[in-house]
């Protein structure tokens, strides 16, 4: 696997984008107490500089899932490595996660959460890649819409590498 030299999504246009999300979610939350729900690891960079452009006072939680990947490819199994949260039943909860592939992460964390009986449920995402949905499962908040290609940085790593990049690249074979 080769990292692309172009860039798919600069550090300018991330940063745009979160500026809007947050003032969207900011406005749809401003009556409720928001509690969000970051999955690590991938969105620790996203949820980090998201949570800086909502101007509310947010009760921030984490799940730690890892999906078994087959190279790049999901293999459907997702085990819930550690949750780090508590009572669920009457919030407004906000699912915050890197990206929407499958469907198959957020579509089993989103079961969960529901049966815990939240006062409400949406989902934000940074990135949503609608041609590899498998599962029945929506986000609220869309950062951008990307093609069937596996990207890494911002966060994101491939097997490990390139998290810390600040931009968004694709890595192709
Ligand atoms: P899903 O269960 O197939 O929707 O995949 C969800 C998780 O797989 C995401 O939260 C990411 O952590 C990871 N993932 C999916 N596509 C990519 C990618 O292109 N780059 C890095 N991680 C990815
Ligand atoms: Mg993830």
């Amino acid at each position: 696997m080769e990292l692309q030299p172009q860039v798919l999504i600069s550090e300018a246009e991330i940063a745009q984008r979160i500026n809007e999300l947050g003032k969207q979610i900011s406005n749809d939350y401003r009556q409720k107490k928001l509690t969000i729900i970051c999955i690590l690891k991938g969105a620790i960079v996203f949820i980090a500089d998201l949570l800086r452009k909502i101007d509310l006072d947010i009760d921030l939680q984490f799940i730690h899932t890892a999906s078994y990947y087959d190279k790049t490819y999901s293999s459907g199994e997702v085990k819930f490595v550690n949750e780090f949260f508590t009572e669920i039943e009457g919030k407004d909860i906000l699912i915050v996660d890197d990206i929407l592939d499958s469907g198959l992460t957020l579509y089993q964390i989103r079961e969960k959460i529901l049966s815990m009986n939240p006062s409400s449920l949406r989902i934000c995402v940074l990135l949503n890649k609608q041609s590899r949905r498998i599962k029945d499962v929506e986000a609220d908040y869309v950062g951008f819409n990307i093609p069937n290609e596996f990207v890494v940085g911002y966060g994101m790593d491939y097997n490990g590498r390139y998290r810390g990049l600040s931009h968004i690249s694709i890595i192709k074979r």
